[in-house]
């Protein structure tokens, strides 16, 4: 009986995998009715992008507090602080949104310890001080100050506003070494089995958090797994591990935020910027002595409601990839992983 029952359901699995999608890729509205019907394989990416949005319009509008608006606006407004030729008055759309977001975030006692709060702060000192006349500015210029009135711990310091960059601070690293150290970073499956410091991986997280993020938002968390009990349960859930998850000594879930957008159309960001601040985090990891290896986090429900069990993910963050890091067994090979030919990569126009 079991045995007609799984062939059965093989049947359909093929029939609705191989033959059916051939009659629903004549449009996106076909394409949806399949995925309504035949395939939920996009179910928990729409309920979590759904569950962000709301979170994100409701602390928006009702508690007007929501923090990505915030970096969000205070980007677009030091964009409009080094345009050339910068507009006399502009953000007039959004500047209201802006200062009550801030109005309602503004902590003075964070600005020592959080320096994003003085970006906030010094970024909409300047933008008011510059601003052309305007009605709208003037009533929201009155509503900033006198939210700020009493801070004046950050006058002295240089301020967090657009800037030329200085050929002192240019870094004294060459092509050549750092063609190097991309040729040397290399996926590493076989560790030490030693300790990595903490304040190591956080000088390395420190430096992936340069990385560009859209509108800056840095709509992810790094989730840095060393509690041996937690680090075999979560090491053991990606399903590329086999063979040598047992000498991972720690394990970085990359998690991505979906509350940072109001639209569904940037929910692919999470996966850019987290990308992005990965590659600067293994490069910072090599330049520290560690190795590491990224690791797939397929879309699997399973596993999804696993990981997200474990780390006690909200319904609107996604784990977005792992990695494997610790201090590399000089005795255990890498892959050559020889990459593409640079004729077959590029084109030029
Ligand atoms: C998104 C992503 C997922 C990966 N998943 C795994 C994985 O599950 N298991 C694994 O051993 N390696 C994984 N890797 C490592 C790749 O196999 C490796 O980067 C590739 O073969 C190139 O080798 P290199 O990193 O040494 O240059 C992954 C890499 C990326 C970028």
């Amino acid at each position: 009986m079991i045995r007609y029952f799984n062939k059965a359901n093989g049947l359909f699995r093929a029939f609705k995998d191989r033959i059916l999608p051939r009659y629903f890729i004549a449009s996106p509205f076909f394409s949806s009715l399949y995925y309504i019907f035949f395939s939920n394989d996009f179910r928990r990416e729409q309920h979590a992008v759904l569950q962000g949005k709301v979170l994100h319009l409701k602390e928006l509008k009702y508690n007007k507090s929501n923090v990505y608006t915030l970096i969000r606006n205070t980007h677009r407004i030091e964009k409009g602080l080094l345009m050339r030729p910068r507009r006399p008055v502009y953000a007039l759309d959004f500047i209201t949104e802006t200062v009550d977001a801030f109005v309602n975030i503004w902590d003075q006692k964070k600005m020592s310890d959080d320096l994003q709060y003085k970006w906030f702060h010094d970024v909409l000192s300047e933008y008011f001080a510059t601003s052309g006349e305007n009605a709208i500015v003037e009533r929201e210029k009155k509503r900033f100050f006198n939210k700020i009135k009493e801070t004046n711990s950050y006058r002295i310091i240089k301020k967090s506003i657009p800037y030329e960059r200085a050929k002192a601070d240019i870094p004294q690293i060459s092509y050549e070494e750092f063609y190097k150290l991309t040729r040397y970073r290399r996926s590493v499956r076989w560790f030490l089995d030693k300790k990595v410091p903490r304040n190591i991986v956080d000088k390395a997280i420190l430096a992936a958090n340069q990385s560009p993020t859209a509108c800056n938002r840095q709509p992810f968390e790094y989730r840095v797994i060393d509690d041996p009990e937690l680090l075999k349960v979560v090491a053991n859930l990606p399903m590329g591990v086999k063979g040598y998850v047992e000498g991972i000594p720690m394990m970085i879930v990359v998690v991505g935020n979906l509350d940072a957008y109001f639209d569904e159309r940037d929910r692919h960001l999470i996966y850019i910027d987290a990308s992005l601040a990965n590659m600067t985090l293994m490069l910072a990891l090599e330049t520290l002595s560690l190795g590491s290896c990224p690791i797939n986090w397929p879309d699997i429900e399973e596993l999804e409601v696993k990981m997200d069990k474990v780390l006690k993910l909200e319904k609107h963050q996604r784990a977005v990839m792992c990695m494997a890091v610790g201090y590399p067994d000089p005795s255990g090979k890498v892959a050559y992983s020889e990459k593409k030919n640079l004729n077959t990569i590029r084109k030029y126009n």
